[in-house]
């Protein structure tokens, strides 16, 4: 959930023109950072390179989250910066640079940012981003438009380039977009609309086109990628667990993984996946939010913690030394010290590799926003800093728990020391191998040898 800077590569632009540079800032989910590529991606035919360097760009796109009060604040301060530089370039009597919203903030509060945000030169919700080359040049003629909250996303992915400008070796890849779940407190359901899968020639065609520019792990994305139900190429409906198998056989995916999933959507094949298809890869995000079943109740979740300890236990018996990740919320309204206690103890049962936690957030929209019983700040601080101790915990154990075993690791990029290489383990950890720059784009037995909190070290076997 952190910001992403995206500066995939500089320099593409045809002709002789000095190319045009586009920065994009990204925050929220990976379903935003594949759209940020995208974007770029939708551009790059325009002439526009992209830049980390925002005093250099000719074109700013904001891409926001919604998804907490905090976030969607963070974008109006960051609009004042960029407005103050723009006027800086101006002033240096550099053309003018033009501000685009996009994401989750500018399908929920499109109307809002350019009340609040004069500056904003186009606001774009996520399913229109294949109408920016449109956008841009309109912007041109007239500024302060709001457009493209209501396009279908088949529209989006049917409009967009085959070719995707990916640089590095494992991405992203949206297969599905929206989400009918309506969990109470949460406001994807109206930012991203209703579920929606994109058919399967298309992801599969999308991730061969990956594999041929040397990706070799491919993470598939959703709000709820585990309900997915594409449409097959013969006219019958795909799971995911029969779109993983298909991208299994393409040459050089050697890895898969997918995010995120619901709990009721854990269907029996998509267990058995794990059990059989050894690229898809073991670790898997299962967020559960609270381990009350009153409070459960409350979200809207539709399961209660019994059944999610249950699906556990067939998840680890299907694919034992599975990692289990999640996210649990605190401060739910109504949540009790005595609720508090239950989400410890689900915690504690589930034991995970990999755990997010926030304080409640009250959305605008939201049923749980008006819920009588809502948590003081204190407690939830209070409650947060006690979570988090113990998830904290379980990280490290089973990082540490790593030492001595020898695990596949694909290097993907090169770590800060000279001569040091970062890459990834099977259960997504990043793993810091000496000597190893030349591995870049390899997956290589790496013999682990200390874990901590945040990370693996290694040495290459037999080096
Ligand atoms: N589709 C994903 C989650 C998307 S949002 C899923 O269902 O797992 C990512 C996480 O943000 C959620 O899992 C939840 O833990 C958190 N979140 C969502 N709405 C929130 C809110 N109003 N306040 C605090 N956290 C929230
Ligand atoms: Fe939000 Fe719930 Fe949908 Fe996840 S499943 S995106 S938390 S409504
Ligand atoms: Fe945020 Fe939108 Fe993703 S609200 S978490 S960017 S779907």
């Amino acid at each position: 959930m952190s910001d992403t800077l995206i500066a995939p590569e500089v320099g593409t632009a045809e002709g002789s023109a000095p190319p045009k540079r586009l920065f994009i800032k990204t925050y929220g989910c990976q379903m935003n950072v594949y759209d940020s590529e995208r974007m770029a991606d939708v551009l790059r035919p325009l002439g526009y390179a992209t830049t980390d360097q925002v005093e250099a760009a000719d074109f700013v796109i904001l891409n926001t989250c919604h998804i907490r009060e905090k976030a969607a604040e963070k974008i109006y301060s960051e609009l004042g910066k960029m407005r103050e530089i723009r006027e800086r370039k101006i002033a240096r009597g550099e053309s003018r640079m033009t501000i685009a919203v996009a994401g989750c903030v500018a399908q929920a509060e499109g109307e809002e940012i350019m009340r609040r945000a004069p500056a904003v030169d186009i606001v774009v919700g996520p399913q229109a981003y294949h109408q920016l080359p449109e956008l841009l040049t309109r912007t041109a003629r007239s500024r302060g438009e709001r457009i493209g909250a209501d396009f279908a996303p088949s529209e989006k992915f049917d409009a967009m380039p085959v070719v995707r400008g990916v640089k590095g070796y494992a991405a992203f890849l949206t297969v599905q977009e929206g989400c009918d779940k309506f969990c109470s407190f949460c406001v994807v359901p109206y930012t991203r609309g209703a579920e929606w899968s994109r058919p399967v020639v298309d992801v599969l065609a999308e991730a061969r086109g990956l594999a041929d520019q040397g990706v070799r792990e491919v993470t598939l994305l959703g709000q709820n990628v585990n309900a997915y139900d594409g449409e097959g190429a013969d006219g019958n409906v795909w799971t995911l667990a029969t779109l993983v198998r298909a991208l299994a056989e393409i040459p050089g995916l050697d890895r898969i993984r997918y995010t995120t999933s619901h709990p009721n959507d854990m269907s029996e094949d998509l267990i058995e996946a794990h059990a059989e298809v050894e690229a898809l890869m073991p670790y898997l995000h299962l967020p559960v939010q609270a381990g009350s079943d009153r409070i459960l109740r409350l979200m809207n979740r539709k399961h209660g913690r019994q059944k999610y300890i249950d699906l556990i236990g067939r998840i680890r018996e299907a694919r034992p030394g599975i990692a289990l990740a999640g996210d649990m919320i605190v401060g739910f309204p109504g949540e009790t010290d005595r609720d508090f206690e239950d989400t410890l103890d689900l915690v504690r049962q589930v034991n995970y590799a990999a755990c997010f936690s926030f304080m409640y957030s009250p959305r605008p929209g939201t049923p749980a926003s008006t819920m009588p019983g809502q948590v003081p700040g204190e407690v939830m601080k209070g409650r947060l800093t006690a979570l988090q101790a113990l998830l904290t915990g379980q990280q490290t154990a089973f990082n540490q728990g790593q030492a001595g075993r020898t695990l596949n690791v694909m290097f993907d990029r090169k770590g800060r020391h000279p001569g040091q290489a970062v890459g990834r383990s099977p259960y997504l950890q990043s793993v810091h191998v000496d000597g190893a720059d030349h591995l870049l784009g390899q997956i290589v037995p790496v013999r682990i040898e200390q874990g901590s909190q945040n990370s693996l070290k290694g040495t290459i076997v037999g080096s």
